[in-house]
């Protein structure tokens, strides 16, 4: 895909971080946007910068783990554009500790936002995409989490290994049934500064029992000062919506913002060939 000016993008998660710069970049090139997110003070963030440049925009608040928003996220974009162009699945949260001791809500939550609401939006919006027969890409916002471990986070790095398996066969499913005028992209970013350290903000409701001993334990807290530490001395943003249509321009399935990371994905691979046990 070259051409944006009039096409429509659409955005979960676009009241923050990644989705609010890849907003704003599509501003830049013309787009018509949808932007989402389930929290009000961060759309209206969103909505003052796009209004600031001169956008052709409409929000849509939601709850993107929710499955039947998928559908009523795609109704609201072709009710106010017709069509949609692209869809970028950035709505993410971030949960760390270990398995054995996180409520089973935390899973749950980490799964439904950025695993499983990732793929309610693509089929639906893929099923629209078929019907166009226009050039069209979506676009999920995975992570290097989703590339290599560590002992931290588990459930940060199933999501995103979760996420970046489901691209690929999906970039592939697409091939081999000669759909072509979808791309399918894969962000994988490692730290920016956004706000992901604040996720505990976008608990929903149903998960806002905290009455479990673990959210007052040292493990619990710890996790948070990790993610604040890792995400303040991230890579700023500005980059990342450049680097998002890049990709969609070369028709390039993976999008890395930072270089580095590819090396670190190449080794785990290699000692997986290699027979040797993670690392
Ligand atoms: N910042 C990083 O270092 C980094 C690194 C790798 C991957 N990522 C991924 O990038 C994506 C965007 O995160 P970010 O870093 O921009 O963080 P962010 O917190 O700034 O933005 C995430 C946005 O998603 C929204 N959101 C969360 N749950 C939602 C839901 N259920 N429905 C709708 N919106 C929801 C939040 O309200 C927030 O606006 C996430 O998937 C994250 O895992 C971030």
């Amino acid at each position: 895909m070259q051409e944006y000016e009039n096409r429509v993008i659409v955005i979960t998660g676009g009241g923050s971080g990644i989705g609010q710069a890849i907003a704003l970049e599509a501003c830049r090139l013309g787009m018509r946007i949808v932007v989402n997110d389930q929290d009000k003070d961060y759309l209206n963030e969103t909505e003052k910068l796009l209004k600031e440049t001169g956008a052709d925009f409409k929000i849509f608040e939601a709850d993107m783990s929710l499955a039947e928003n998928a559908k009523a996220l795609l109704d609201f974009a072709l009710e106010a554009y017709g069509q949609v162009d692209i869809l970028v699945n950035s709505a993410g949260v971030s949960v760390s500790g270990p398995l054995w001791e996180i409520p089973e809500q935390d899973i749950k939550w980490i799964t439904e936002t950025n695993f499983l609401g990732h793929l309610y939006t693509a089929r639906v919006f893929i099923q629209q995409m078929i019907k166009q027969e226009t050039p069209a890409a979506i676009v999920n916002v995975a992570s290097t989490a989703g590339l290599m471990t560590s002992g931290n986070a588990i459930m940060y790095h199933a999501t995103k290994f979760g996420d970046v398996g489901a691209s690929e066969a999906l970039y592939l499913s697409l091939k081999h049934r000669n759909i072509n005028h979808i791309s399918v992209h894969c962000v994988a970013p490692a730290f920016i500064k956004t706000n992901i350290h604040e996720s505990e903000r976008y608990r929903p409701e149903r998960y806002q029992d905290l009455s479990d001993p673990y959210y007052s334990s040292e493990e619990f807290k710890s996790g948070y000062r990790r993610a604040i530490k890792q995400v303040v001395a991230g890579m700023p943003i500005d980059y990342v919506g450049k680097c998002v249509f890049n990709a969609i321009n070369e028709n390039r399935f993976y999008v890395f913002t930072h270089p580095e990371s590819i090396v670190v994905a190449a080794n785990r691979i290699k000692n997986m060939a290699a027979g040797k046990n993670p690392q």
